[in-house]
């Protein structure tokens, strides 16, 4: 079911922006009425002002009108796991409980498959608002 999802990812990763770091990262994501989206880092001189690539996926998403996270694939390359960072958790909690499955890709394909439960527990969500 997550193929298309590690391809996809796979590929934003070929088109990311990413000369200073030189770290690409590509993610891509299925909302509930399962389209897909998917989006890249985009970095900047200014460097504090780069994003993230699950940031891109999930501004593709929202102008499209979804706005809740089924599953998604993260893309990166290195010897560890490419974990979406702290900052791109709380972005996806925005649109997604803690069931969401996140796939965590590298270069060759699927490495490990974790929960957004388990990268962020006791999270504060928009019902912690109400
Ligand atoms: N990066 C992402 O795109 N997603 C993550 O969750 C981890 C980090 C990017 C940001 C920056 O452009 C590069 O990876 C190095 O940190």
């Amino acid at each position: 079911m997550a193929e298309d999802l590690v391809t996809l990812a796979i590929a934003a990763m070929e088109r990311a922006y990413a000369p200073y770091s030189n770290f690409p990262v590509g993610a891509a994501l299925r909302a509930q009425n399962g389209a897909v989206f998917s989006g890249c880092n985009v970095e900047n001189a200014a460097y504090p002002q780069g994003w993230c690539a699950e940031t891109s996926a999930i501004a593709a998403m929202i102008m499209a009108g979804e706005t809740r996270i089924v599953e998604i694939a993260v893309a990166g390359g290195g010897a560890g796991l490419c974990t979406p960072c702290g900052g791109c958790r709380q972005r996806l909690r925005e649109f997604a409980g803690d069931d969401l499955v996140i796939h965590v890709c590298g270069p060759e394909g699927l490495r490990r498959t974790v929960t957004l439960g388990e990268l962020l527990p006791l999270s504060f969500g928009p019902d912690n608002l109400d």
